[in-house]
């Protein structure tokens, strides 16, 4: 087992869809544990940070007004090999190449608005945990802690 931590985003079309529900069902089906999450709406500094590596890319622009368009839903995930899990949930970037059955295969006709951020490694992880979720809002719970289940 290789316990891991995934940040994900579900980016603004997910709220003025309502389809929130939907793709955090997926999510949960899967069987990732959402240890922390939260609605926010990200600054346009922030947005750039976030996706620096882009920086100077022809989509880069596009890419910043979209995600600060209105706000995302952000979570950190937990479970074994999540990363790379979350990712193969999510479906390919380009829309073109998203299989029918993933998240963006299912739910985005254009790879710019393609509906969810996943990290890609886990220095990404780290570093985009860091940047949403201060320590204290992540919740390190466990199976068996609820007296109701
Ligand atoms: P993300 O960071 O959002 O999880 O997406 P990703 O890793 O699958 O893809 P990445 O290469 O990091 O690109 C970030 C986002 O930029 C938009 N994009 N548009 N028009 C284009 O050619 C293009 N390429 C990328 C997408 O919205 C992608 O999610
Ligand atoms: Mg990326």
């Amino acid at each position: 087992m290789a316990i891991e931590r995934t940040f994900t985003m579900l980016k603004p079309g997910v709220l003025s869809r309502r389809i929130m529900g939907e793709v955090l069902t997926r999510i949960e089906r899967k069987g990732f544990d959402i240890i922390a999450a939260k609605l926010v709406r990200i600054p346009r500094a922030m947005a750039e940070t976030h996706y620096g590596e882009h920086r100077g890319k022809p989509f880069f622009e596009e890419l910043v007004a979209y995600i600060t368009s209105g706000p995302v839903f952000a979570m950190v995930l937990e479970g074994d090999e999540s990363i790379s899990l979350l990712r193969t949930l999510c479906g390919s970037t380009r829309a073109q190449d998203a299989a029918p059955g993933t998240i963006r295969g299912d739910y985005a006709m254009h790879t710019g608005l393609n509906i969810i951020h996943a990290s890609d490694s886990a220095e990404s992880a780290q570093r985009e945990i860091a940047l949403f979720f201060k320590p204290e809002e992540i919740m390190d719970w466990q199976d068996g802690n609820d007296p109701w289940i």
